[in-house]
């Protein structure tokens, strides 16, 4: 195809404002899919999705338009993944295009998702093309919201399209838009070829999947090519677009979008942000932007059932294929036994990841609290990355060093002084603030990652009432006054509850934890304090009382029966114990106090 007339383009949405919706129209109306055919949301469910029970979402669509000057353009829809920890990989479905549709809901107005894409969008100089949906619904403010709209991107309210992706009103006079907006792929020919992977997802059948926007030269089908960041070479066996089913193509020229299949069998070896070149004749320089996945939370996973341990590492595996941001490594805990420290990309990672684990491999998962990874630079030099607590050294720290993440919070104006409570407990500093509206306010904040990992997000939703909305992306490391808190029973440290916490907040992290261990761990046959302490000083401590526990007392003599009966029982519930020192744990003391700490 002649660049001249390819556009690509991406819609950015909150999720359910309408972007499915809005996809489903569009194939509509290029004429790719009958109306018979069709069917809501097509781009989600496709066939093949359907008979396997997995997921082959549609990355890249390729979509005919003929447009009002009589020429028919080729539209690629590149879709970008919804969700806040992947934000590197919206940039990359970002950086394959050439323009974004803004679609906002007009009862909803902008959400602090969209908006955080948004600003990535014109970072990589997209044309923005805003648009409000669902005008059809009775509470559509289109007025109001468009107002709004052409505030953030600095246009006129009269340039906002109104549509309905519903009833199809509006949507055709959109893709006009879009050709006449969005500019044509510019790329060198007859250069050496470089194509951007933007995104790579693994089949069960085929292997892995990745599609790409070529920028210079061309691919084709019979050629090597190499993996510009490992140097690594695949055999290409199909090049192909979807429109809407994969179809197979004799190759890639300048600005076009597609897949390829080259029989790896793992994500990982086929990177999103990566260049693809010719082996043969390859480019010497990469795309720009290209980045490493790399963890940014970690936590402990352990089965419940210690025989599901390699259940757990065969399941971790599995998903691995299809997930080059998941890591794991076996580790071992005093209290909770076998199991990996996994590093996610973020908390929702984190919950995608344990819940999928849970579903689809039928396992009964503790985690431990999750953390993120410190820098510490000791006095004497020496450097240590620590992703776990136990592992932050001892002796003399000069320095630590913490993520931190610039947050997007959009909220009603009512909201504001509870949110600026929530953030400055949190040791967030105000970057700045935007009222987008007479009633809505956009505030912007720096804040420790660590501080966003544990309850932050509820704790916004509970505050706001559900109406605010959370966007955020790391933003490098600052050095803080942090400290190692360690939970003993009767002087041993219990590793699981270590944590890495703020010195301001090490008391109240100490005094929560033993209180909460105090009322879940029964008593023993013997006075059992639980502290808390930074290093050898104590910072909190409480008492589980002592009891005579005899189960034999309970018999009046007689019945031996009865009394070997009684003894098994006892014996069985302590299966169910975890030994701590000589202190003995209820496995369900665990589990309670992590889950809801
Ligand atoms: P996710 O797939 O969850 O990300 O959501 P989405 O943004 O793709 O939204 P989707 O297209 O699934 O639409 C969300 C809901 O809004 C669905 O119930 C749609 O039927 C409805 N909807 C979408 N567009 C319109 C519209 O123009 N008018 C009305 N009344 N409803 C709409």
């Amino acid at each position: 195809t002649d660049p001249a007339l390819i556009r690509n383009f991406c819609i950015i949405a909150h999720i359910d404002h309408g972007k499915s919706t809005l996809a489903d129209r569009m194939l509509q109306l290029s004429g790719i899919v009958e109306d018979r055919q069709m069917r809501a949301q097509y781009l989600d469910r496709m066939d093949i999705e359907r008979e396997r029970g997995i997921t082959i979402k549609s990355q890249a669509v390729r979509l005919p338009f003929t447009a009002l000057d009589d020429t028919t353009y080729v539209l690629n829809l590149i879709d970008t993944p919804g969700h806040v920890d992947f934000s590197y990989e919206v940039s990359r479905s970002l950086a394959a295009c050439e323009g974004a549709i803004l679609l906002v809901d007009a009862a909803q107005g902008i959400e602090a998702q969209t908006l955080a894409n948004l600003y990535m969008a014109l970072e990589n100089d997209l044309a923005i093309i805003p648009v409000l949906n669902k005008i059809d619904l009775p509470a559509a403010q289109p007025e109001k919201y468009a107002e709004e709209l052409a505030g953030i991107i600095g246009c006129e309210p009269s340039d906002v399209l109104k549509v309905s992706a519903k009833t199809g009103e509006g949507v055709e006079e959109l893709l006009n838009e879009l050709v006449r907006q969005v500019p044509a792929p510019v790329g060198e020919a007859d250069a050496p070829a470089r194509a951007m992977i933007f995104d790579s997802v693994y089949d069960t059948y085929r292997g892995v999947v990745t599609y790409v926007r070529v920028v210079d030269g061309a691919l084709s089908t019979r050629e090597r090519i190499e993996m510009m960041s490992t140097g690594a070479t695949h055999e290409m066996l199909e090049v192909g677009v979807i429109s809407p089913e994969p179809t197979k193509v004799s190759g890639l020229g300048v600005g076009e979008v597609g897949y390829i299949i080259t029989g790896v069998k793992d994500v990982r070896q086929s990177k999103v942000g990566d260049t693809i070149t010719s082996a043969a004749k390859g480019a010497t320089e990469m795309l720009p932007g290209y980045q490493d996945a790399k963890p940014m939370v970690f936590s402990g996973l352990y089965p419940i059932e210690g025989t599901d341990y390699p259940v757990l590492r065969d399941a971790l595996e599995k998903l691995q294929l299809n997930d080059a941001a998941l890591t794991f490594e076996p580790e071992t805990s005093a209290a909770l036994g076998f199991g990996f420290r996994c590093g996610f990309l973020g908390l929702l990672h984190l919950e995608i990841t344990r819940a999928r684990l849970e579903r689809e491999f039928d396992l009964a998962l503790i985690s431990t609290a999750p953390n993120v990874v410190y820098q510490v630079i000791m006095e004497d030099g020496t450097e240590h990355t620590v992703t776990n607590p136990s592992e932050f050294p001892e002796g003399k720290i000069d320095q630590v060093f913490e993520p931190v993440v610039k947050a997007t919070l959009l909220s009603p104006s009512d909201y504001v002084g509870a949110i600026m409570e929530l953030c400055q407990g949190r040791r967030g500093t105000l970057l700045g603030m935007d009222y987008l509206s007479e009633d809505r306010v956009e505030m912007r904040y720096t804040l420790p990652l660590a501080e966003i990992v544990f309850d932050f997000f509820d704790q916004l939703k509970s505050r706001t009432k559900g109406y605010a909305s959370l966007d955020y992306d790391t933003s490098g490391e600052q050095a803080s006054d942090l400290v190692k808190v360690d939970i003993l029973l009767q002087g041993e440290a219990v590793d699981a509850f270590s944590a890495i916490v703020h010195r301001d907040h090490a008391y109240t992290y100490g005094t929560e934890m033993t209180k909460k261990l105090r009322e879940l761990i029964p008593r023993q046959q013997y006075e059992v304090p639980v502290q808390a302490a930074i290093g050898s000083r104590v910072i909190a401590r409480e008492n589980i009382r002592a009891i005579r526990k005899d189960v034999l007392s309970k018999c009046y003599g007689g019945d031996i029966s009865r009394k070997r009966k009684l003894l098994e029982k006892q014996k069985e519930g302590k299966k169910r114990m975890k030994m701590v020192g000589r202190v003995e744990v209820p496995q369900e003391a665990f589990i309670s106090a992590l889950s809801t700490g």
